[in-house]
């Protein structure tokens, strides 16, 4: 009884001095100062893929189109695929298989206002999204917007191309119809 009675008193205590706990006596360290525990100092390393607000180069990207490269183009196609195709169908007519389900039907990129928009519409529309769509800028980074915009200018090309477009030695592989 007695043990019980002190073990009481005992927990009181220690609730007692919970209370007087203060959130501005937590240990602090200095902001550079080495930090073990985390494996590096008490700032903490930002997880990948943070974006401080003022990154010039994050800023640059957007401002600047990178050189058109089959590298470039072949990134845009994949990027393109993954997260533009659901809705705009694979060659970008806008018949993907959400539209199939109930979406609004997107505007063809074929549709002679988009043959005529410039890159820079594309570009907007992948980072604010358009009426319907919603932004896709915390999924698609800079360079990747300007690699799909690429990549829709091939697509649009594919139906408007002539045969003075072909460079000579594929035309005469098409000739031969290989
Ligand atoms: C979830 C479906 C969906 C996805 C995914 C999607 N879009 Fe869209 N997009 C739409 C819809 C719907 C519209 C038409 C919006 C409207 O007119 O209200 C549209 C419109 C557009 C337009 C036309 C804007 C104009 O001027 O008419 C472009 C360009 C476009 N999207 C590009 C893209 C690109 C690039 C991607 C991939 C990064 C993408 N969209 C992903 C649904 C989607």
């Amino acid at each position: 009884m007695k043990a019980a009675a002190a073990i009481s008193v005992l927990l009181l205590a220690m609730l007692l001095a919970g209370c007087d706990q203060n959130m501005e006596e937590q240990p602090t360290g200095p902001s550079y100062s080495a930090m073990p525990q985390f494996g590096g100092g008490t700032m903490r390393t930002p997880p990948a893929g943070t974006v401080a607000q003022d990154d010039a180069a994050r800023e640059q990207a957007i401002r600047q189109k990178p050189p058109l490269t089959s590298a470039l183009l072949a990134r845009g196609q994949e990027r393109f695929d993954i997260y533009c195709s659901p809705c705009h169908g694979r060659t970008g007519q806008g018949n993907g298989r959400i539209v199939q389900r109930g979406m609004p039907h997107p505007t063809s990129f074929y549709d002679p206002r988009l043959l005529a928009a410039d890159d820079q519409h594309f570009f907007d529309v992948i980072t604010k999204g358009y009426g319907a769509m919603y932004s896709y800028a915390m999924r698609v980074p800079p360079r990747d917007r300007w690699a799909i915009v690429a990549y829709i200018r091939a697509l649009q090309l594919s139906r408007h191309a002539a045969l003075s477009d072909v460079p000579d030695e594929e035309k005469t592989k098409l000739e031969a119809g290989e």
